[in-house]
C-alpha cells in the first residue's frame, strides 16, 4: 500500500514580518515542505494580515509550495490574484462560500505560475460539519481542518476536532480519493502523532515552529513534527 509523505507547512503567520523574506528562506532552509500564508480580510474573521502582493514578493524566494489560507469572504474576487501572485495551493472556507463548487471550479482552472495546476482546498472551522463539503470532495486536493476558531496564532488546539479528521478520512478513503487533511491551529510536536493516527497528514504550525520554546531554531522544530507524524496509508 502506498503512502503519503507528512507534508510540514510553517505558518508565517508567526514570523517577524519586519524580516519576511528572511524568515521564509530561514523556514525553506530548515526544512519545511510549503510555507503556509494566512490572509484574512477583517470581516470573515477579525483580524487583518497580508494579501496578494505579499506572495507576489515571497514567490522570488522560495522554491517550495506557497500554500495560501483565505480566510476572507468573496474569495472569487480574489484567487485570480493569489494565482497571479505565485501561488501553488488556494484554499477557501465553506462558510465563506455559498457556491462552493463554483469556486473550486474557479481554482482549479486558473493559470499557475509553474504550468501545473493550482491546486484547490476547502477549510472547516471548528464547529463545521464534514457533511456541508463531502459532496465537492473529488474537486479537493485538500481539506484543511481548523483546530482553532480562525483570525490568530498561538491559541490552544480544540481536541473535539480530532473525531472530524476520522470521519473526513474516512469519507475520502471510501470514496478511493488521494486529498490531503491538513490540520491547523495549535499543531506541535505533542499532538501531531496523534492526529496522523486520525488520518491526517499535513500539518501547519506557526507557534510551533517560529516561537517553540522547548527547540532551539526552526531545523529541530520542523524535524520534531515531521518525526512524530506517521506516514498515512492511502487508499491509492
Ligand atoms: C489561524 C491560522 C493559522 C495559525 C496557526 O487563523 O489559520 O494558520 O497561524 O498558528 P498556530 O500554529 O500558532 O496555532
Ligand atoms: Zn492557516
Amino acid at each position: 500500500m502506498a503512502s503519503r509523505s507528512p507534508v510540514i507547512a510553517p505558518s508565517i503567520l508567526s514570523a517577524d514580518f519586519a524580516r519576511l523574506g528572511e524568515e521564509v528562506r530561514a523556514i525553506d532552509e530548515a526544512g519545511a515542505d510549503w510555507i503556509h500564508v494566512d490572509v484574512m480580510d477583517g470581516h470573515f474573521v477579525p483580524n487583518l494580515t497580508i494579501g496578494a502582493p505579499v506572495v507576489k514578493a515571497l514567490r522570488p524566494i522560495t522554491a517550495r509550495p506557497l500554500d495560501c489560507h483565505l480566510m476572507i469572504e468573496q474569495p472569487e474576487r480574489y484567487v485570480g490574484d493569489f494565482a497571479a501572485a505565485g501561488a501553488d495551493i488556494i484554499t477557501v472556507h465553506v462558510e465563506a462560500c455559498p457556491h462552493l463548487h463554483r469556486n473550486l471550479q474557479q481554482i482549479r482552472a486558473l493559470p499557475h505560475h509553474g504550468g501545473d495546476r493550482v491546486q484547490a482546498g476547502v477549510s472547516l472551522n471548528p464547529h463545521t460539519p464534514i457533511t456541508s463539503m463531502l459532496t465537492v470532495l473529488p474537486l479537493c486536493d485538500l481539506v484543511l481542518v481548523m483546530s482553532v476558531n480562525p483570525g490568530f496564532g498561538g491559541q490552544a488546539f480544540i481536541p473535539q476536532v480530532r473525531d472530524k479528521i476520522r470521519a473526513l478520512r474516512a469519507a475520502i478513503d471510501a470514496q478511493g480519493l488521494t486529498v490531503r487533511i491538513q490540520v491547523d491551529g495549535g499543531v506541535d510536536d505533542r499532538n501531531v502523532a496523534e492526529l496522523s493516527q486520525d488520518g491526517a497528514d499535513t500539518y501547519v504550525a506557526g507557534s510551533g515552529v517560529f516561537r517553540n520554546p522547548r527547540h532551539e531554531g526552526y531545523a529541530a522544530a520542523i524535524a520534531a513534527i515531521r518525526d512524530r507524524a506517521q506516514p498515512a496509508a492511502a487508499s491509492s
